[in-house]
């Protein structure tokens, strides 16, 4: 069985409030027991929200980090900062890095490898713009993002990814892909995975993200390859987000 995980990432939005909202509701919560819950909030609030969900079930996502340690880098954060903090999750290869700050995939493969490196997990993010999808080239973009940085993995690396199907064009768009068109997806995503142990495949851990909300997450978590969500716009809303979550048991 893959135990599921809803991730918020809030992006860069949040507010101190909201990480004591979200702290208040999650403390006395009824959550799914197999469930993996995470926030992934902008860098200043993870110190808030490490002692606000301290007595919650909420663990912390990063929404990226630099490969390296330390060093010249300046507004850069390292993993290894980041674990300081107990973050235990974090985003590689989200389509607004890829898009807005040019990450290739060999710097998508390098920030993942740095996770490993200091034991988070990476969300390794995939997914193709509407013009992508349009011309029919949705399985080749997704599983060159997929399988750039996956065979450059040892195995006992590859089991510790955790891969986020997020078409683009249903980002913060209110189009969410159908529950088909996103099983469609990533069943792809777990045959390609197929192809280096299917043992792997089995365990893998498939996120959709794209306009998941309260409303639509509990059909969208039903597809047999869908094991949780990466839910941006909703997840700034604690009532939503703790939806979502509910629906994930
Ligand atoms: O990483 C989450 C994401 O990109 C989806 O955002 O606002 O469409 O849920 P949203």
């Amino acid at each position: 069985m893959r135990t599921p995980l809803i991730a918020g990432n809030w992006k860069m939005n949040g507010s101190t409030e909201l990480v004591e909202a979200f702290g208040r509701t999650f403390s006395s919560a009824a959550l799914p027991s197999s469930l993996e819950a995470a926030i992934f909030p902008p860098y200043p609030y993870l110190e808030a929200a490490r002692r606000a969900f301290a007595e919650t079930p909420l663990r912390l996502g990063a929404q990226t980090l630099n490969p390296l340690h330390s060093g010249a880098h300046t507004g850069e954060v390292s993993g290894r900062m980041l674990r300081e903090f107990g973050v235990c999750y974090a985003l590689v290869g989200h389509s607004e890095r890829r898009q807005l700050y040019r990450e290739s995939d060999e710097q998508v493969h390098d920030r993942l490898l740095a996770a490993l490196g200091v034991d988070i997990t990476p969300v390794l993010c995939v997914g193709e713009t509407l013009e992508e999808r349009d011309a029919g080239h949705t399985m080749q973009v997704v599983l060159r993002q997929v399988g750039y940085v996956m065979a450059r993995l040892e195995p006992e690396q590859r089991e510790r990814v955790i891969i986020a199907y997020e078409p683009v064009w249903a980002i913060g768009t209110g189009r969410t892909a159908t529950p088909e068109q996103a099983q469609e997806v990533m069943a792809g995503i777990r045959d390609y995975q197929a192809g280096f142990d299917r043992d792997l495949a089995a365990a893998l851990r498939l996120l959709y993200g794209g306009s998941m909300n309260a409303g639509n997450a509990a059909e969208l978590l039903a597809q047999p390859d869908i094991d949780g969500g990466l839910v941006g716009g909703a997840s700034l809303k604690v009532d939503d987000f703790l939806a979502i979550c509910q629906s994930a048991g």
